[in-house]
């Protein structure tokens, strides 16, 4: 072979090798492909998601939704529901649930009260000790990721979420959900803001189907959408440096948030430099207009990073899959997504295996039930006091009322189930408000009575109306009053006796929200509003039996009628004449 044609040689070996590496380059160990990068962006259900579907397409996140459980619904069945899925991914999994006041889902849990409670507390270190003690609880059993704190900033309390805003106060919800982020993340859990943006400010009337208020939307300038409701998103971004934030259901001037670039890619991403993830609500994206491949184009190019599509993924995955491909949605979009996941999952712990391990003995412990117990006491607002309270511990009570007895429907929504439970068989861990009344009685010598032909027998009678648990939409309410919506039926018979009886009444209002008390009320010596407290109800006996003293201020107006579209505190053209009792009202012994 002559020199020559050794150099030709050398030259073709050479352009075919080198065009081999320009038409088909050699995936690089290192880097991820479209494919995985978009997989990591979706979130599916743990009932749509075998593991042997995981080993296949490697998604990001895995979900409990509201009462989606384990098979075996003990901390041990949690811990191994998400290590199966564990073992199925490369890149370990982030899983999620809605531990929205102590770890709800999860049989046997301490069941803190509502934020609305909460809220009537003002008290950022015990809702701080509160995070830490959520956060333990769920530690213990495995989970990495909790969808709390709501930083609704409720205007409108017939919205059937309002239970789940801390306050009208944006100040207060300011200080509450930030002292909530900063202690649960301290143990290693990832909390997330909620709902990202005035799910709090929409007008009642603009949601579709049978919701109310619910998902609907806020029709305000930007200056109120920035004083009243990005206002707690700023503080839970600085100095809580919360991980993610989900996007609201809700619209703002019409335009759905999934799809609002302006609030979520220059304010939140730009603006406010949050670097965690943004994840989308259930199944959110398709209230998007147009078909599932545009929904899934105007939502990420947002800046939506995770898709929550419980039931969806495959169909997200491969649509999404085209959408790249076809340029629709750029790559750099799926870096900046598949990124932000990973630098939660790398904060968690999760990329180098450092998430903390879970105590067994954290959940539901003494000290959880403890500090349950002290923000019950410290969230009941005193209303009314005729001189009837504080109760003597001798004496003999007839206590009534369809929350007289029932811890389920001391907790509402988001407690074992979606929607909440009507009776609380499935809560054998709380103590009942006639259990919490009978451990003093019984200590003192005197008889709590439940059955109204022994009314004689009593000094006093304590009279529990409620409201039925409720969830997001379903709790919407036109009607406020004491028989209206939500309100539990049996609420008729316990009112009527409380208008008839010659002793001395105390009533307590178990509920997400104010009623309208109408005239009602000067048949009452006492009102309490106890809000929806949860599994600790020593909590009341301790404040009514003067052991403690109310410290409760309400964190919403009381109306005096159920046309509540302005009559918070916050509201521009506030209605005064509606106002029953004023945002911060509170009474003590
Ligand atoms: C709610 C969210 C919740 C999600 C997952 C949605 O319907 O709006 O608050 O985090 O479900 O359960
Ligand atoms: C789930 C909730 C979710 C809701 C949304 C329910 O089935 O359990 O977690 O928020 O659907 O509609």
């Amino acid at each position: 072979m002559t020199i020559h044609k050794l150099l030709v040689l050398i030259l073709v070996v050479g352009l075919v090798l080198g065009g081999c590496v320009k038409t088909d380059p050699k995936p690089d160990d290192n880097k991820p492909t479209i494919e995985e990068k978009v997989a990591q962006m979706i979130q599916a259900e743990r009932y749509s998601l075998s593991k042997s579907e995981q080993e296949t397409y490697q998604l990001g996140s895995v979900l409990s939704g509201g009462g989606s459980v384990p098979s075996s619904n003990t901390p041990q069945g949690w811990i191994d529901l998400i290590a199966s899925y564990q073992e199925a991914s490369t890149i370990p999994v982030v899983y999620g649930v809605d531990a929205v006041h102590g770890h709800n889902n999860a049989q046997g849990a301490t069941i803190f009260p509502h934020n609305i409670g909460l809220g009537a507390t003002n008290d950022p270190e015990l809702i701080k000790k509160i995070g830490i003690a959520v956060g333990k609880e769920l530690l213990a059993t495995g989970v990495h990721w909790n969808f709390a704190p709501c930083l609704a900033v409720v205007q409108d309390i017939r919205w059937g979420r309002t239970y789940e805003s801390y306050s009208e106060n944006p100040q207060l919800v300011s200080e509450l959900g930030t002292a909530f982020i900063q202690g649960i993340q301290s143990t290693g859990i990832a909390a997330t803001a909620k709902h990202y943006l005035a799910d709090g400010g929409t007008v009642f009337g603009t949601s579709s189907g049978s919701y109310k208020i619910d998902q609907g939307d806020a029709q305000l300038d930007e200056a109120t959408l920035r004083a009243i409701h990005l206002y707690p998103y700023l503080s839970a971004i600085a100095q809580g440096n919360v991980l993610s934030v989900m996007i609201s259901f809700s619209s703002i001037d019409g335009l759905k948030m999934h799809a609002n670039d302006y609030w979520i890619n220059d304010v939140l991403k730009d603006e406010l430099n949050f670097k965690g993830l943004v994840v989308s609500d259930w199944e959110a994206i398709h209230q998007l207009e147009g078909s599932l491949y545009m929904q899934l184009v105007s939502a990420v190019n947002a800046g939506v990073d995770l898709l929550m599509e419980p039931n969806n993924w495959n169909n997200v995955y491969t649509t999404m899959l085209r959408a790249v491909k076809n340029g629709d949605i750029a790559e750099e979009r799926i870096d900046d997504a598949f990124s932000r996941i990973q630098y939660v999952k790398e904060q968690l712990g999760l990329i180098d295996a450092t998430f903390p391990q879970g105590k067994a003995s954290d959940f539901n412990s003494e000290e959880h039930r403890a500090l349950a117990r002290e923000a019950v006491s410290k969230s009941l607002v005193l209303l009314k006091n005729n001189n009837v309270l504080p109760l003597a511990k001798s004496s003999n009570i007839l206590l009534i009322g369809p929350g007289a007895d029932n811890a389920g429907l001391a907790s509402g929504g988001w407690t074992v189930s979606w929607q909440g439970e009507m009776n609380d068989s499935k809560l054998p861990q709380a103590t009942t408000l006639k259990e919490a009344f009978e451990s003093v009685a019984n200590e003192n010598g005197a008889t709590i009575f439940t059955d109204v032909a022994q009314v004689d027998q009593a000094d006093v009678v304590v009279v529990v109306l409620s409201e039925t648990p409720y969830a997001e939409g379903v709790g919407d309410a036109s009607d406020l009053g004491l028989s209206g919506n939500t309100m539990h039926p049996d609420n008729a018979a316990a009112i009527e006796f409380a208008r008839t009886t010659k002793k001395p009444v105390v009533v307590l209002l178990n509920s997400g929200r104010p009623r309208v008390v109408g005239d009602e009320i000067d048949d009452w010596d006492a009102l309490v509003m106890t809000w929806l407290y949860g599994s600790e109800a020593q909590g009341i006996t301790d404040v009514l039996y003067g052991d403690l003293d109310f410290t409760g201020k309400l964190p919403v107006t009381w109306p005096k009628t159920s046309d509540t579209s302005n009559t918070s505190s916050m509201a521009g053209d506030r209605d005064l004449d509606n106002v029953l009792f004023d945002f911060g009202y509170g009474l003590h012994y």
